[in-house]
């Protein structure tokens, strides 16, 4: 990586860079009871912890932008570990006098981060990433664990240990995926993707680094960016000659029939419907970035939330391969996302807690049940339901914790079933708007239907030889 920003070792004795357990040379005044209780290091655990929090709004707001379905999992999963380890870190500081666990990232570092959600696309933006961003933050963390006194602060360092690991597994895993990819590497990314890995790698080295105290505007001088305001798409980013549609991708499927037709034929419907869940976590993930000032663990919430989403959508992809199905054989169902992030983000986390997941368990239990009497209770698709219920019971109690407070935090003092009435309304009128307008790319002819689902299900079946797919192999 690019030695120019590790963290500066030079200024051992500012008290925001990891402290030195040296004595100092000059007699000095005697410390008050109050600072001689404060432990140093705190000051200096505090950067990378908040530069940590602040890059899981970073890539929140970029899910929707990323391209790949597997970088959308990797970064849902990235910034779900991310959030483990700010919680960890957090409670840590709350222990050390001093510690302040929520203080603000200082405004030239936030500046940096800013900048990188310009990103034109997904390479470049996995880029800054996996070979700037991370490698810093890991650095910093690493900085700290070598220069804190081991015995005394041995639990801060357990938790680094862990820390430093695995976002050193982060970094082989997004760089092994851009590799792949777009064939660039941590070592030489190629064209565009560099120079904007390189002009992120430039502004925190103005930052003088995750310890450094340079001022914003030295950061500000070097944007291209600043002052603008960052805001999500208005239709979800997929890889290159992806088909989107307003309707349902399956020709003829019924909404009011939704998973209570032929179980074979759901099944496929089962997996094309949790495959597109991946909307939900392009959509749910910006409020990380979107929504300021809330409890942190209102973050944590939402970050579980969308790692979640990421992973119901694995679960579907996952399935489709199992039934010889390609989500490429599918458009891109859009209605959700597009409908839902012209919402406000108060009113988007409304909607899908309080109406579109309490929708899901009209349906899902049920077919649940018939899937498993007809097929058993190992199969792969019934084990993925269980889970998938599991973790949509824990989103419909993230809806009962916050919405209120996020009105409250909103300044909008209607009762929480009028507000929830208000966005199924509002959301209800944006479908029907965009749905009139909204022209979809597919031709009709190559479009999967209802019948060639289910001769598919029974070649499938057939060749099969049993119409359980293994849970585990
Ligand atoms: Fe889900
Ligand atoms: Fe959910």
């Amino acid at each position: 990586m690019n030695e120019s920003h590790e963290p500066k070792p030079r200024h051992p004795q500012q008290s925001q860079h990891p402290q030195q357990s040296q004595p100092s040379p000059q007699p000095q005044k005697p410390l008050g009871r109050k600072e001689l209780r404060r432990i140093p290091q705190a000051a200096s655990l505090r950067r990378p912890v908040a530069f940590e929090r602040h890059l899981i709004g970073t890539a929140g707001a970029w899910i929707a932008r990323l391209r790949h379905a597997e970088a959308k999992y990797m970064a849902a999963r990235h910034l779900w570990e991310w959030t483990t380890h700010v919680d960890h870190l957090r409670r840590r500081l709350g222990e050390m006098p001093g510690g302040k666990p929520d203080a603000a990232l200082e405004p030239q570092l936030a500046a940096v981060l800013e900048e990188a959600l310009f990103a034109d696309d997904e390479a470049p933006f996995g880029t800054a990433l996996y070979t700037v961003l991370l490698p810093a933050l890991r650095d910093a963390y690493a900085t700290y664990r070598d220069r804190t006194n081991e015995l005394p602060d041995r639990p801060t360092v357990h938790i680094l240990d862990d820390v430093i690991d695995t976002l050193t597994m982060q970094i082989g895993e997004g760089s092994a995926f851009l590799q792949r990819v777009y064939s660039t590497t941590a070592a030489g990314a190629g064209g565009s993707s560099e120079a904007w890995a390189r002009h992120i790698a430039t502004l925190l080295e103005a930052a003088d680094g995750l310890y450094g105290d340079a001022d914003e505007a030295a950061v500000n001088a070097l944007r291209r960016f600043a002052g603008r305001e960052y805001r999500s798409p208005d239709v979800m980013h997929r890889t290159l000659g992806s088909h989107y549609s307003y309707e349902h991708p399956i020709e003829g499927y019924l909404w009011s029939h939704n998973l209570k037709g032929d179980p074979s034929v759901e099944r496929a419907a089962l997996a094309v419907w949790l495959y597109n869940e991946l909307d939900a976590a392009e959509y749910i993930s910006p409020i990380l970035y979107e929504v300021k000032g809330m409890p942190w663990e209102f973050y944590y919430d939402v970050a579980r939330h969308t790692w979640d989403e990421a992973r119901h959508s694995e679960f579907g992809f996952r399935l489709m391969q199992a039934l010889g199905l390609k989500p490429e054989q599918f458009e891109v169902w859009v209605a959700t996302y597009m409908s839902s992030i012209q919402m406000a983000p108060y009113e988007r986390y409304a909607a899908v807690t309080c109406w579109y997941e309490p929708g899901s368990f009209q349906v899902k239990p049920d077919y649940l049940e018939r899937l498993a009497r007809e097929v058993g209770g190992e199969d792969l698709a019934v084990e993925m339901l269980r889970f998938d219920l599991a973790d949509e019971t824990l989103h419909v109690s993230f809806g009962h914790k916050w919405v209120e407070k996020l009105m409250r935090h909103y300044g909008d003092d209607r009762t929480q079933e009028e507000f929830v009435l208000y966005v199924k309304e509002k959301g209800t009128r944006l479908r029907e708007e965009q749905g009139r307008t909204f022209i979809r790319t597919m031709p009709a002819e190559e479009r999967e239907t209802l019948e060639s689902i289910r001769r598919h299900m029974e070649r499938w079946t057939q060749a099969n030889g049993t119409k359980t797919i293994a849970a585990r192999k």
